[in-house]
């Protein structure tokens, strides 16, 4: 496998989620509410596997290695992706500080919640799109055999220190708990 079909392969899985938290989030829009204890998975997914694994490899390892190689060459569409991995922890800080206030159902806090997950959807989402169909096309044309070497070196470093596939499976099932959540029946087959 190569660097960038690992960061694609982590996208499919980040796209999953997003999907789900979609489906909360129109939840959330029908009065229909899922319990914190959803968004508390989510937060533990979007924070350890898209936030400190994922972008930590772009921002860290294949960025740094594109500012090592390529100078100032990659310096636009690097700060753009920069700063949309930015909005996104602010989001999941905003999401996080009204988790609070939603379970007790108070309205601002829902609103502050409702605000904060679809801008993070929408920004996550033409992030990967940006990244998988012209920011990767391009690094893939300008990387040299031995730098993309050198590159998944160090991702498979990563993925050794979070236990390898162990990591990649743990947040794999994360979301299918996450879509448990949603799916929840009370015994008359209505969704709680
Ligand atoms: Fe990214
Ligand atoms: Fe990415």
């Amino acid at each position: 496998m190569k660097a960038i079909d690992i960061l694609t392969r982590e996208h499919g899985l980040i796209l999953r989620a997003l999907e789900v938290l979609s489906q909360a989030k129109k939840q959330i829009e029908k009065n229909q509410p899922p319990p914190k204890a959803f968004f508390d998975k989510a937060l533990v997914f979007l924070r350890g596997f898209a936030d400190q694994f994922h972008h930590f490899k772009e921002e860290y390892l294949m960025f740094g290695l594109l500012a090592l190689k390529k100078g100032d060459a990659f310096d636009g569409p690097i700060g753009g992706l920069r700063f949309q991995h930015e909005r996104c922890r602010a989001c999941i800080d905003g999401i996080s500080n009204s988790l609070t206030g939603y379970a007790d159902g108070d309205d601002i806090a829902t609103t502050t919640l409702l605000e904060n997950l679809a801008a993070y959807i929408s920004l996550l989402r033409r992030h990967i799109y940006e990244e998988d169909h012209t920011f990767f096309k391009m690094v893939e044309k300008e990387l040299s055999r031995e730098e993309e070497d050198i590159l998944l070196m160090q991702f498979n470093k990563e993925d050794e220190k979070m236990g390898d596939q162990n990591f990649y499976d743990q947040n794999r099932q994360r979301v299918d708990e996450m879509e448990t959540y949603l799916r929840r029946e009370d015994t008359d087959g209505r969704r709680l």
